[in-house]
């Protein structure tokens, strides 16, 4: 997708070949920096801060994490420390453990002199094939708003409702849960997205609005608690959400307040969609609360972060000084209140059978 026209991706391998840029997303959308990562250490601090955030992008950046760990030293208890470093990052998003298991796997066998340029490539094939993953998933979804646009009035707009930030900076490019906006707009297809602020962290009025306003999508942001009220004013046809975790079973981990957001969907009889790549389904869980929710620190509660009229960007504190508070950074959405999950084979019911009807090579795992 495009930065003030230039096609821009999230996460590249530098002309080097043995270093790694990443769009430093705590800056955006005051800022527009490039960061260079150059060591595993890099990478991790890149995760944990959430430089690079996203279920998909945190998988792919892990796996360029190893690739750089391995350029310094490919031994056998080199790789076992990188994959544990950086598994232990972020906890929620399966992306990051599926994109480490992979890496282990294949260089495990390998020998430690073939271990480097080995990463290197498997970490850009993941970073190509979530690209790829994510087109489908526009392919797909598409339909789901074209279909929405036939129940329209001539040129009236599809409302969308997204929350948080699944789009091209949560992935490489496109994005899961606004693929198939960026597709329907691109088709000519009349869509206007209501954008959730996603607090704490603001991922919807930092990131989601500022993908959209350069692609030139019609959207409106809104505070977090205003999306049952424009549901039930009939102002929502369609709520499409990413995810950081999907069980075996469809219960559906993604940011705090998504579980919200799918409760005032179902009470107003608007579809719930999520969607998502095969990478973030977790076949080994079968139930939502067995997905461990990372709680993040309290100072993201007590604080917001803006510009000032001076142009500075600053944090500043919102309740008196000694406020306790928690920050579970993830919610689950049971199965039952998802209409559809919209993956790059498919759109399936949000259950055991429905994810088994498009992965049915995941039967055994499953089990
Ligand atoms: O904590 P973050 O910003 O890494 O949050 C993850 C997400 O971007 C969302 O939960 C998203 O909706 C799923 S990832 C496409």
């Amino acid at each position: 997708m495009k930065i003030d026209g230039v096609p821009s991706r999230t996460i590249w391998l530098e002309s080097d070949g043995q270093t790694v840029g990443i769009l430093d997303q705590t800056r955006l959308p005051h800022e527009i920096v490039r960061v260079t990562l150059r060591t595993v250490d890099d990478a991790a601090r890149a995760i944990k801060s959430m430089q690079v955030r996203g279920a998909p992008l945190i998988g792919v950046a892990a796996a360029y994490g190893v690739a750089l760990a391995m350029q310094a030293d490919a031994s056998d208890a080199a790789l076992r420390r990188a994959v544990a470093y950086l598994a232990e990052q972020r906890p929620t998003a399966i992306n990051l453990r599926w994109a480490l298991d992979d890496l282990a796997q294949r260089l495990g066998p390998l020998a430690e002199g073939e271990r480097r340029d080995a990463a290197f490539a498997r970490a850009g094939e993941i970073a190509e094939e979530d690209v790829e993953s994510c087109r489908r998933i526009g392919v797909n979804g598409l339909e789901i708003i074209r279909a929405a646009s036939a129940k329209k009035k001539p040129g009236e707009p599809v409302n969308i409702l997204t929350h948080c930030n699944a789009g091209w900076l949560a992935c490489v490019d496109w994005g899961t849960a606004t693929s198939p906006i960026y597709h329907a707009h691109d088709a000519g297809i009349p869509v206007h997205v209501w954008v959730d602020e996603t607090r704490p962290r603001s991922q919807g009025a930092a990131l989601t609005a500022f993908e959209l306003l350069h692609h030139g999508v019609p959207h409106s942001l809104i505070v977090d608690n205003a999306g049952g009220h424009f549901m039930q004013r009939g102002d929502v046809d369609l709520v499409i959400v990413g995810t950081d975790r999907v069980t075996a079973h469809g219960d559906v981990a993604n940011k705090i307040g998504t579980y919200l957001k799918a409760l005032a969907a179902y009470d107003n009889g608007v579809p719930f969609y999520v969607a998502l790549p095969y990478s973030t389904i977790d076949w080994s869980i079968k139930n939502g609360v067995d997905i461990p929710i990372e709680e993040r620190g309290s100072e993201e509660v007590l604080s917001v972060y803006g510009r000032n009229s001076a142009g500075e960007v600053q944090a500043v504190s919102i309740s008196a000084e000694g406020t306790p508070a928690r920050n579970p950074a993830f919610d689950v959405t049971p199965s039952r209140l998802v209409s559809g999950l919209i993956t790059e084979r498919g759109v399936c019911a949000s259950s055991h059978d429905g994810l088994l009807s498009l992965y049915p090579e995941k039967r055994s795992a499953a089990e």
